[in-house]
């Protein structure tokens, strides 16, 4: 079934788990990503990038997701990932999502503030949640594209202000994680991550986790993480699975063949990753 990713990420905050929020960029990734959680019987969040809405058209990728989503066994929200334009959040909150980020992490703090605001007293009243960001997280995402030298990480008293002012319902912090491939491990700061749980009591949102060891991310949620973002890792295995299909079947050229082991491989990890972030069985 389809719900509000408000909901979901507050059962999270209660149950002390992380939801994973797996990105999807057309029908392959959607169907392995929820087939997946329907096997773990855990909930989901199925998310899109400006690129992906952009790649597969808006009203596309909103019906399929929410189609699929609904006939799903387990809860399903829709999340628009890292919206740095305010108009694909509102044609989001348009067009069903029932979860949206509005990423102004860029913008100078009170401009962040304001924004952010404003989308919160939008979706409300629709049931919508909504995420943001503070701090700013390193690497390269689709439209969100940071230099090393410029994340930087989130302070904990602005966060506490940021949410008091804001209303949102669920915080994105920059704790040392980046977007993309790591060249070396990722050094989390969890003292950082367990005084802005403790100031903040809410669902704390943890990006750039592809590549993250699971002892870390282990960590994270035990320290107060209630959604883990993963894309990086899906497209390496999708290409992976193709990749080795191709090597041993390279006469083959049906497409479902093809892009269906693409998916083998795709719920592999979505399901290696619910089980490290706690939700298995929680649907
Ligand atoms: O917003 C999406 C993510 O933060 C994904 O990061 O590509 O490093 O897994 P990742
Ligand atoms: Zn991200």
């Amino acid at each position: 079934m389809l719900i509000s990713g408000k909901d979901l990420l507050q059962r999270a905050h209660e149950g002390g788990y992380a939801v994973g929020a797996f990105n999807t960029n057309n029908l392959e990734f959607t169907k392995a990503i929820i087939e997946a959680a329907e096997e773990m019987n855990a909930p989901v969040l199925v998310q899109t990038s400006m690129g992906a809405i952009e790649y597969a058209g808006h009203d596309e990728m909103g019906e399929m997701v929410r189609l699929i989503g609904e006939k799903a066994k387990v809860p399903v929200a829709l999340h628009l990932d890292h919206g740095t334009d305010l108009g694909v959040v509102m044609r989001c909150l348009r067009k069903g999502w029932t979860s949206v980020m509005y990423d102004g992490s860029k913008l100078d703090y009170d401009e962040n503030v304001r924004i952010a605001k404003f989308v919160v007293d939008a979706a409300h009243p629709m049931g919508v949640g909504v995420e943001a960001e503070l701090g700013k997280i390193g690497g390269v995402e689709e439209h969100v594209n940071v230099d090393e030298k410029e994340a930087t990480f989130t302070d904990p008293d602005e966060a506490y202000d940021f949410v008091t002012k804001t209303g949102v319902d669920s915080l994105a912090v920059a704790i040392g994680t980046a977007h993309g491939v790591y060249k070396g491990e990722p050094k989390l700061d969890f003292e950082r991550l367990r005084i802005i749980k403790e100031k903040l009591n809410m669902p704390i949102v943890l990006h750039g986790a592809s590549g993250v060891p699971d002892e870390a991310i282990a960590e994270a949620v035990r320290l107060g993480v209630n959604k883990i973002n993963i894309d990086t890792e899906l497209r390496l295995a999708f290409k992976a699975g193709i990749s080795k299909f191709m090597a041993e079947n390279p006469e083959a050229y049906d497409p479902r063949k093809i892009l269906g082991a693409g998916i083998k491989a795709i719920k592999e990890v979505v399901k290696n990753k619910i089980r490290i972030f706690g939700s298995e069985g929680k649907a």
